[in-house]
């Protein structure tokens, strides 16, 4: 039954149509019937009047969108905040000069002091991190919110600290850093995460285990001789291995060791630089590559050498 229907709808209600030769330029432009591309003009006006109103909506829509978004946005505060944001809680330490960018995996220092040709990459460089810090007026709005800080003096709101980085004899861009009397220093930088709160150290009858004796023993002096000062993030420098522990030498923090309390928390003021700590080897041995890690300690600073949180890691190699 329903083959012989199928076989009577075929030639009145579908009648195939005349087939006529495809000329290209006929389909493109067809003169006798007045069709572009093979439809007319009212056609066309179809097309062409969906397609703007489509895309009008769309636009609209996307606008909208985009409004809403921003009405929800405070440029200076960022959306996701600590455990929300994918950085998370735990600042990372980052050290300067950097090796050249084609080496970007590598983290080796390693010149020869005698000869400024040699060195000159780690002094240009550190010349280039610190000139915000010496020009206040290269940082936007750092001249007009830049306050003197103490540790009973934080800053009122909106405004940021001074980090006064002429002073640091021997690490200033005068002395070159100390990098031709092959006594480098190495200046360490907290990561800024937005609203991060230190929980200090500040009671040197309660330091980790984990923590080096040397800094133990810096923080009980400092608890006796400055005790307003205990609220900071300590840092420590270390050979890794004994034997890095042994070609180190000894070791100077400018101007002080550890990033103090009033810095925190960064909330994107206008102007703000993180702090910084300038770390001077004063006789680490020469010829032999020295690993040294360095440590930022808090209580809410987790330590992870292969996740590179919490401490650095770099070599000394000076010839
Ligand atoms: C630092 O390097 C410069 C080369 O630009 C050199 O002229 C100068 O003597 C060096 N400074 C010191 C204190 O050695
Ligand atoms: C010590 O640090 C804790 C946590 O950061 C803080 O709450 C406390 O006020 C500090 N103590 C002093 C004496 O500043």
């Amino acid at each position: 039954m329903s083959g012989k229907r199928g076989t009577t709808l075929s030639e009145e209600q579908f009648p195939v149509r005349q087939k006529r030769p495809f000329i290209l330029s006929k389909f493109l432009y067809d003169a006798d019937k007045g069709t572009v591309m093979d439809r007319d003009s009212s056609s066309w006006a179809k097309i062409l009047g969906f397609y703007s109103i489509f895309y009008g909506v769309l636009a609209a829509l996307v606008a909208v969108c985009m409004w809403v978004f921003f009405q929800t946005l405070d440029p200076r505060i960022p959306k996701w905040t600590l455990d929300e944001s994918l950085i998370g809680t735990n600042p990372g330490l980052g050290f300067r000069p950097l090796p050249t960018e084609d080496n970007v995996e590598s983290t080796l220092i390693w010149y020869k002091g005698t000869e400024y040709e040699n060195y000159k990459h780690w002094t240009n460089s550190l010349n280039e991190f610190l000139a915000v810090y010496k020009t206040p007026g290269l940082t936007p709005g750092r001249g007009q919110n830049i306050y003197n800080c103490d540790y009973n003096q934080p800053p009122p709101r909106g405004q940021v600290c001074d980090v006064d980085i002429k002073t640091w004899e021997p690490c200033t861009q005068e002395n070159n850093y100390s990098y031709h009397k092959s006594a480098p220093c190495i200046f360490l930088k907290l990561n800024k995460i937005y609203g991060w709160i230190p929980e200090f150290f500040n009671d040197s009858s309660d330091l980790p285990e984990t923590m080096p004796k040397h800094l133990k023993t810096y923080i009980e002096q400092i608890q006796i001789k400055e005790r307003h000062k205990m609220n900071t993030v300590w840092v420590s420098c270390e050979g890794e291995n004994p034997a890095d522990q042994e070609n180190i030498g000894p070791i100077n923090y400018l101007p002080f060791r550890g990033f103090p309390g009033y810095f925190y928390p960064y909330q994107n003021s206008e102007g703000y630089l993180s702090p910084l700590v300038a770390v001077h080897f004063q006789r680490p041995k020469r010829g032999i590559i020295i690993n040294v890690e360095c440590k930022a300690w808090a209580r809410n600073i987790h330590h992870d050498r292969k996740e590179r949180i919490g401490s650095v890691h770099f070599e000394l190699l000076i010839d």
